[in-house]
Formats: C-alpha cells, sequence, structure tokens
C-alpha cells in the first residue's frame, strides 16, 4: 500500500516542474549568494512548486562553533524570506536537519557514489587543503547535496557557477541508480543566472566572495550596516587603466563592479560600461544599487525577527517537505532491494 502510494507520488513529481536550492549556515548572505541564487529564488517560485532551505548539515563538514550553526541557520532563514522567498508564493522553506530523510538516504546514495568521484570535485581538494582536520564528511558531501535534490524530484537547481559540478555529479548519481535499479529519480538542471553567477571579492577580484564566517572588507553582508556597504564599495579594488570596459581578464575588479551594479539594475554589464569613463561615478552608482536592493531586505528581516513568525513557519516546511521524501525514500529502498516489510 505504503509502495503503491509511494511510486504513484514520484511518479507525479516526474510530470511537475519542481524547482529547489540551498544555501550553507557557515557564514553571513553575501552580496554574492544573493545575486548569484537568492534573488533567483524568488523567480522561480512563481513558475511552479519550489523548496528552499538552510544546509546546516552541510556546515557540519568542517569545524564550526555548535552555537553560530544554529544563529547562522536562524538568520539565513529568516532572510531568505525578507529577500521574498515566500510560503504564500508556493515556497517551502525548511531547515535540512530537521527533515531526517536527507541523513538517512545518504548512505545509500553514497554506496552508488565511487571513492573517485568524490576525490575528485574540485571544492573537496580546494577545502581539504585549507583544513588541519579532513573529515569524511567533507569527501561526501556532495552525495548529501544530491540526495537533497533527488529527494524531491527536482527538475530546477537554481544556483551560482560554482555549483556546476555538484549538479553534475547529482546527475550521474541518479543515472546509475536509475539503471542499475530501475527508474526511480529525475534528472535535475543546474540553473545559472547569465550575469552574476560569480560574484568577486572587492579586494581581490581574481577570488569568489565567499561567505567565511565573518565578512570582511571585500566581502559584502546584506546586514551590514548601509555605511558599511558604501565604504567596502567606494574601497574595492579596480586598476591603473584608467577607462571602464566589461573585461574579466583585464580588468576583473572593474567588470566585477559593473555586475554587481548590472545584476542590481537588471541591466547588461557590457552596456553599462559605455556610460561610465571613470571609477568614482562607477563606484558611486554601483553603491546607490546595491542599497536599493538591501534596504528593503534588511527592513523586512526586522519586521520578521520581532514577529516571531519563523518557528512556525520552519516547522510547516518541514512537515510538508518530510511527507514527499518519505515517500521518495521508501521507493528507493524498494528498488534498491532493501525489504521493507
Ligand atoms: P553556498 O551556501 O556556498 O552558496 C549558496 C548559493 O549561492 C551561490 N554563490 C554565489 N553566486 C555568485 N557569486 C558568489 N560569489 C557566490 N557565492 C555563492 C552558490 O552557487 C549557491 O547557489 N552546496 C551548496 C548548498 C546546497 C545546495 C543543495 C544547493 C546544499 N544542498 C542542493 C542546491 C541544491 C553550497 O554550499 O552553496
Amino acid at each position: 500500500m505504503v509502495q503503491a502510494e509511494a511510486r504513484r507520488s514520484v511518479d507525479m513529481v516526474g510530470l511537475m516542474a519542481r524547482t529547489l536550492s540551498g544555501i550553507k549556515p557557515t557564514g553571513p548572505l553575501t552580496l554574492g549568494r544573493y545575486l548569484g541564487a537568492v534573488r533567483h529564488w524568488v523567480d522561480e517560485q512563481s513558475s511552479g512548486e519550489a523548496f528552499y532551505f538552510v544546509a546546516d548539515l552541510h556546515a557540519l563538514t568542517t569545524v564550526q562553533e555548535p552555537g553560530e550553526v544554529a544563529a547562522r541557520t536562524v538568520e539565513l532563514a529568516t532572510l531568505l524570506v525578507a529577500a521574498g522567498v515566500d510560503p504564500q508564493r508556493g515556497s517551502t522553506v525548511f531547515v535540512q536537519s530537521h527533515v531526517r530523510q536527507h541523513a538517512e538516504m545518504t548512505f545509500m546514495l553514497e554506496c552508488v557514489t565511487s571513492f573517485g568521484e568524490l576525490r575528485r570535485m574540485t571544492q573537496f581538494k580546494d577545502k581539504s587543503g585549507e583544513q588541519d582536520f579532513v573529515s569524511g564528511g567533507l569527501l561526501t558531501y556532495p552525495v548529501l547535496m544530491a540526495v537533497d535534490i533527488l529527494l524531491y524530484g527536482i527538475e530546477r537547481v537554481p544556483v551560482g557557477d560554482d555549483q556546476r559540478q555538484h549538479l553534475e555529479l547529482t546527475r550521474t548519481i541518479a543515472q546509475r541508480f536509475n539503471s542499475r535499479y530501475g527508474d526511480t529519480f529525475v534528472l535535475p538542471e543546474a540553473v545559472v543566472p547569465p550575469v552574476a553567477a560569480r560574484i568577486k571579492d572587492l579586494q581581490d577580484p581574481t577570488r569568489k566572495m565567499s561567505a567565511s564566517s565573518t565578512a570582511g572588507p571585500g566581502v559584502i553582508d546584506m546586514l551590514d550596516p548601509v555605511d558599511d556597504i558604501v565604504k567596502k564599495i567606494r574601497r574595492a579594488t579596480t586598476d591603473t587603466v584608467g577607462s571602464v570596459a566589461y573585461d574579466a581578464e583585464k580588468q576583473p575588479g572593474v567588470s566585477n563592479l559593473l555586475d554587481i551594479l548590472g545584476a542590481c539594475t537588471d541591466e547588461d554589464p557590457e552596456k553599462l560600461a559605455e556610460r561610465y569613463d571613470g571609477y568614482g561615478q562607477l563606484k558611486a552608482d554601483c553603491a546607490d544599487a546595491v542599497l536599493d536592493v538591501v534596504r528593503p531586505i534588511q527592513d523586512r528581516y526586522r519586521e520578521l525577527e520581532r514577529s516571531g513568525a519563523m518557528s512556525s513557519l520552519l516547522a510547516d516546511g518541514a512537515k510538508h517537505a518530510s511527507g514527499i521524501a518519505e515517500l521518495a525514500i521508501r521507493r528507493a529502498q524498494a528498488n534498491r532491494g532493501l525489504w521493507t516489510g
């Protein structure tokens, strides 16, 4: 009975366009994460059913202070809603660890992922080099990410450019499971924005603006005081070329500012470049455009914090997500050949 129900549900999932994405509570919501991912989540939610979650288990792959993970989890979830990810517009918002099926399904899919595939992942190579203690979780993390997606029969995954490789592995794992054990998982696609897919650090524009625990001078935290945001943009590294061109190779700092301005104003960065002949005006306009985006999100964030609405919103989200995930896991267990009673 349960299996028939599970099969029917997953078959239906295959017919519906579902979107999902996640964010790790390892640091603030940076302007990069917002422009590269979160604001597209808001657009995607109107085109079908959507699932957005805070990937708190993913934060455990590197050593984090326990209190910090919890505080960042609530902060990020509140910011998602403040940015417009809205349960009333069809989005299910939840915290990954509240849906136990994510961890449960991971082991089964680790068994169809090879050690070589995991060892070759760019993020593993980069991050393992930075850690004194390289955890097994850091290696198997991409399988947990695949599970996040495959549990919900997702077709569209809006992410920044750095997540492409993880999406490719997700498809490989799903295809391998389907071909060995029968049609079980929907194959997802990465949806990467054409502009601002990789916002760079303002001080070192050869590196991505990353979300490590504190936002330094090259990183804008969406909750930074507005004066700090203006200062960070004013002090952004440019170059000595003296003219404005959209050329990431020759003028990475200037191109990054054009990307940010273009993403905030929905304009083409290449065309924007033609309007400027000096860096000062570009920085001033970039700061104005960023503040126009940031201010309403900060206001809504404070309101949500005061209202205390997040706990029940996240509990409802986790309940809805668990219902779907449970059916998917039972189907996968049955197809894989576990005795399901
Ligand atoms: P995370 O938390 O590192 O980043 C969240 C999202 O923001 C995008 N992003 C950026 N985009 C443009 N410029 C930047 N500088 C920048 N920095 C980050 C990322 O591409 C991402 O889309 N593994 C994921 C979280 C995750 C997930 C998932 C995503 C867990 N499970 C399932 C999709 C589906 C991560 O670490 O993202």
